[in-house]
């Protein structure tokens, strides 16, 4: 696909409030989908080494597994300890259902 978008995960894959893991060329993205929504980053805590779609999603939250340190979904902002730093979001659109995450070349994956 051009600009950058890729496909990730059928729509229906991602139930309401929840997360799904995709790898799109090679990288690991989570998608969530809050309030019929859906929204993508790096599948991988700034704190340490979990997957962040091993998490829990309460309202636009991720709370990581490992340390329940929490993000905002929406723009990836770092919301309670042990977390400080924001985790990578993209940018999502929905075609025919599916989920499209856009990731540049110079997209960050961790
Ligand atoms: S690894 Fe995510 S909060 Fe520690």
């Amino acid at each position: 696909m051009s600009d950058g978008w890729h496909y990730a995960i059928d729509a229906d894959e991602v139930e309401e409030e929840d997360v799904m893991p995709a790898e799109i060329d090679g990288r690991e993205i989570a998608i969530y989908c809050v309030e019929g929504e859906f929204y993508a980053s790096v599948d991988r805590c700034t704190h340490g080494d979990a997957q962040l779609s091993e998490g829990i999603v309460i309202d636009d939250v991720i709370e990581c597994p490992l340390h329940q340190g929490r993000f905002c979904v929406r723009d990836g902002r770092a919301l309670s300890p042990p977390v400080s730093d924001p985790i990578a979001t993209f940018p999502t659109k929905v075609e025919d259902g599916k989920v499209y995450v856009q990731l540049s070349s110079g997209s960050p994956t961790a």
